[in-house]
């Protein structure tokens, strides 16, 4: 990957920890100049600090604190709508309507606050690649999920209306619908979960999650770095609309019977 963002400068929200630190990392390491944007502030910090980036304090729900961030940026090449918040999991009866708008505020209205706002930028330097991340809940949601998963439905369906939109002016926008990352979030929630039940936890990936991965495992950050690393460089000149599921193959059903091993059939 090295130097394929060479002389890029791209800007990742929610890049304080989780996925985000992990795609501001390989960017910098494929020679990108990179801005660390999270409410998290000291998040934010501590990971620029290592990377060599640049840290910036900002909650993208916020239209005018985007608009002045972004308003005091040189030039950007790439930005990584990556912040994102989960609710707890509930019930359709027992949805907290400030709760759902909070989930939209962020999942949604941020990466359009975001994206509006490189638009001038990325147009000014000739164009330019925004990378989405969605989620796998947008095309299978999840039970108790509903705020969530609707919210990943809308940031794939504005990826795509978006794509268009700016298409004419070299800016391509992509999305890519992670499966189940093995984030530091995400495994506190399995673990939080398994403890509750009273199981081991590799009890509770393998029943609720191997099973319904071809891969038999989960996704590491690094791996959706790579997949963004591949939006944000040339290699994918041709490519604006496009949804990448990363999910180890995800199935929508768990397997038949999960005591079979996965053996090649040829
Ligand atoms: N972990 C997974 O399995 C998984 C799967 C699919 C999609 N995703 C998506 O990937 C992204 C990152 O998830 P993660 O697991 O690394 O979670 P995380 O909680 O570790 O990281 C999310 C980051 O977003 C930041 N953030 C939250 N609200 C913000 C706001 N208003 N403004 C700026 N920053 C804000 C947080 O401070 C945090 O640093 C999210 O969009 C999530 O929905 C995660």
């Amino acid at each position: 990957m090295a130097g394929l963002l060479a002389g890029q400068t791209a800007l990742v929200t929610g890049g304080g920890n989780g996925i985000g630190a992990a795609i501001a990392r390989g960017f910098v390491e494929a020679g990108a100049s990179v801005v660390v944007a999270d409410r998290d502030a000291a998040g934010a910090e501590r990971v620029a600090k290592e990377i060599g980036g640049r840290a910036m304090a900002l909650d993208v729900s916020d239209e005018a604190a985007v608009a002045e961030a972004f308003g005091a940026l040189k030039g950007l090449d790439t930005l990584v709508n990556n912040a994102g918040l989960v609710p707890p999991q509930r019930r359709v009866e027992e949805i907290d309507a400030a709760e759902w708008d909070k989930v939209f505020a962020v999942n949604v209205r941020g990466a359009m606050l975001c994206s509006r706002a490189a638009v001038p930028l990325m147009r000014a330097g000739g164009g330019g690649s925004i990378v989405n991340i969605a989620s796998i809940t947008g095309w299978a949601p999840d039970p108790k999920l509903a705020a969530y998963s609707a919210s990943k439905a809308a940031v794939i369906a504005m990826t795509d209306a978006m794509a268009q939109d700016l298409g004419p002016y070299r800016i391509r926008v992509n999305a890519i619908s992670p499966g189940t990352v093995a984030s530091e979030a995400l495994m506190g929630r399995i673990e939080g979960r398994a403890k509750a039940r009273g199981e081991p936890v590799e009890d509770s990936l393998a029943r609720d999650f191997y099973s319904k991965i071809a891969l038999d495992r989960l996704i590491l950050p690094e791996e959706v770095a790579k997949a963004a690393i591949f939006l944000a460089s040339d290699l994918s000149s041709a490519v604006t609309g496009g949804i990448t599921r990363l999910d180890g193959g995800y199935m929508f059903f768990p397997r038949r019977d999960e005591t079979q091993p996965i053996v090649p059939t040829m």
